[in-house]
């Protein structure tokens, strides 16, 4: 089925100027980017946006490393998006992330993954939401 699902450009990535390098890996894909925007989040929303992870040990590390600098967040479209740009993307930590992979080529270590994506169905659901109003996803 057609989904839509909640990519972020980290600030490891936005830093060392390679969005549209990234970019290229969601289009060559076969995903879209229906909504795309340049921002810098404040401590407030980057702690709301990681709330699953409050109790986790590296928490307070990673709203530190969100908030460094600015991030590029996007809404991609496309057939099975969610688990595609999982695929794309890599495992969350590079020094297991496969071969071709966004994270492979691109990211430094665990935190500084370069690329979020949404999980599954509901998280993609309620990220698209948090960063985007329906009338500012155009397909
Ligand atoms: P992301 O997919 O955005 O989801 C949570 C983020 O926390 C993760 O990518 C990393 O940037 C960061 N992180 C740092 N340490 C860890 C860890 N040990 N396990 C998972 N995520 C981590």
């Amino acid at each position: 089925a057609v989904e839509r699902t909640l990519s972020i450009i980290k600030p490891d990535a936005t830093e060392r100027n390679i969005t549209g390098k990234i970019n290229q890996r969601f289009e060559d894909a076969g995903l879209r980017i229906v909504a795309q925007r340049r921002t810098r989040l404040t401590r407030e929303q980057a702690e709301a946006f990681y709330a699953v992870h409050k109790e986790r040990s590296f928490f307070d590390s990673l709203v530190g490393f969100m908030t460094s600098g600015p991030i590029v967040v996007q809404v991609l479209e496309g057939e099975n998006a969610i688990e595609k740009n999982r695929e794309i993307m890599g495992a969350t930590n590079p020094k297991e992330a496969a071969e071709g992979t966004i994270r492979a080529d691109f990211a430094y270590d665990i935190e500084k993954n370069s690329v979020h994506g949404s999980d599954s169905p509901e998280t993609a659901a309620a990220e698209v939401k948090f960063f985007f109003a329906d009338v500012d996803i155009v397909k």
